[in-house]
């Protein structure tokens, strides 16, 4: 039977996938500079109080609320500021859950959404599986990353209707420039676009510019509806409670939030649980992200000091967020790269293709990774690079 054209073709995995399985099954113990979940790099959780707030007696009672629980959403308001409230919060079981109601929301089947690259790999698939089609529009690199905001307003076709942006990016770290954002918002109003903004990273600033973007919400009216979007995988480092978000603001915000509503009404897929402990767990969220904002600090220094002594690499300005971007000489593909490196170095790094970074050259390091494996990788790989 012919499956949905939503799907890929197959699900072969890829080369490198492939042969760290291989490598694993034989027992062979490799160092993982890929790490992205939290849960799995030695910080140490509040763990009492987490499950105090996981289990109070409301937790018990089923009373659905399609926009998710008042209380959950002040939480939430409170912690992002700039004027937010609930009533401008739905809530939703990931941010990839916020992506699909946004392209049901935006879309209908065949139209496009412009996506900055390098960016987030999974929007591809996010967009495709609503029927939708993410068009990548390269962004550049000179001194720092820069949004192409012509090549965005040329990209722009008749059945455009959304352009998405991370800020700060995933794997760059890219904040947008204060006159990136006006740009955007002024593109977005004059072409009908709506403007989604990824900000789970936003807590994470690490080298981050004078004129950045600390927040979509800094602007309180803007010309285009903009959509926020995050979450507590990245806020509180618990990617397993299943609890994001996303704000609307901009011309029909209130309109927006009551089709989001109507659609999230047919899953209604947040948990009590963690709507209930969310005002807890953001309350204790900062004391996490110090644990992180430390680890990803430590390892930018140890990278530095690595690529002091091997002059043949260097690494991208990281305004924030949890990856390095590491130059090399692009002596083979990086896919080729990665490949040699898992084999001859039993490290695994990815490959900057699989971000959709421009040409060879790029491997992205995880700086979530625990100090000790992420110094021993660097040992390891620098002089195979
Ligand atoms: C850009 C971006 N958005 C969102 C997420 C988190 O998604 P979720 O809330 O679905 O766990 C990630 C995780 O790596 C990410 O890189």
């Amino acid at each position: 039977m012919r499956l949905s054209s939503r799907l890929p073709h197959g699900f072969e995995p890829n080369a490198l996938s492939a042969s760290l399985a291989r490598l694993r099954a034989e027992g062979c113990a490799i160092l993982d500079l890929t790490v992205s979940n939290p849960t799995r790099c030695g910080f140490v959780y509040p763990e009492a109080e987490i499950r105090v707030a996981l289990s109070s007696p409301s937790v018990l009672a089923y009373d659905p609320d399609p926009q998710g629980s008042r209380l959950a959403r002040e939480a939430i308001a409170a912690h992002h500021g700039h004027g937010l409230r609930a009533e401008d919060l739905l809530l939703t079981a990931s941010t990839s859950e916020g992506y699909g109601l946004l392209f049901k929301l935006l879309g209908d089947p065949g139209d496009e959404v412009l996506v900055p690259s390098p960016s987030y790999p999974l929007f591809d698939w996010l967009a495709r599986q609503e029927g939708l089609h993410a068009r990548s529009v390269p962004s550049y690199f000179h001194e720092r990353w820069h949004l192409d905001l012509g090549a965005l307003e040329s990209a722009v076709g008749p059945r455009t209707r959304a352009i998405v942006v991370v800020n700060p990016n995933n794997p760059t770290g890219h904040f947008l420039s204060k006159t990136e954002w006006a740009g955007l918002t002024d593109l977005c109003g004059r072409q009908g676009l709506a403007l989604l903004v990824d900000e789970v990273f936003a807590d994470y600033p690490l080298e981050p510019p004078a004129d950045r973007l600390a927040t979509a919400l800094l602007e309180p009216d803007p010309p285009c509806p903009v959509f926020l979007l995050s979450g507590l995988s990245k806020v509180a480092a618990l990617p397993q409670l299943k609890l994001g978000w996303l704000a609307a603001r901009g011309p029909g915000a209130a309109d927006h939030l009551e089709a989001l509503a109507f659609l999230a009404d047919q899953y209604l897929s947040v948990s009590a649980p963690a709507q209930a402990a969310a005002p807890t767990l953001l309350a204790l969220a900062p004391g996490i992200r110090q644990q992180v904002r430390r680890r990803l600090q430590a390892n930018l220094a140890a990278l530095d000091t690595a690529l002091a002594r091997h002059g043949r690499l260097s690494r991208l300005p990281v305004e924030g967020g949890w990856s390095a971007l590491l130059r090399r000489p692009a002596v083979d593909a990086d896919q080729a790269c990665a490949l040699r490196l898992l084999e001859k170095a039993a490290t695994l790094v990815h490959p900057g293709s699989f971000f959709d970074l421009p040409g060879d050259g790029h491997l992205v390091l995880s700086l979530l990774t625990p100090e000790e494996t992420f110094q021993d990788g660097l040992t390891r790989i620098f002089p195979c690079l």
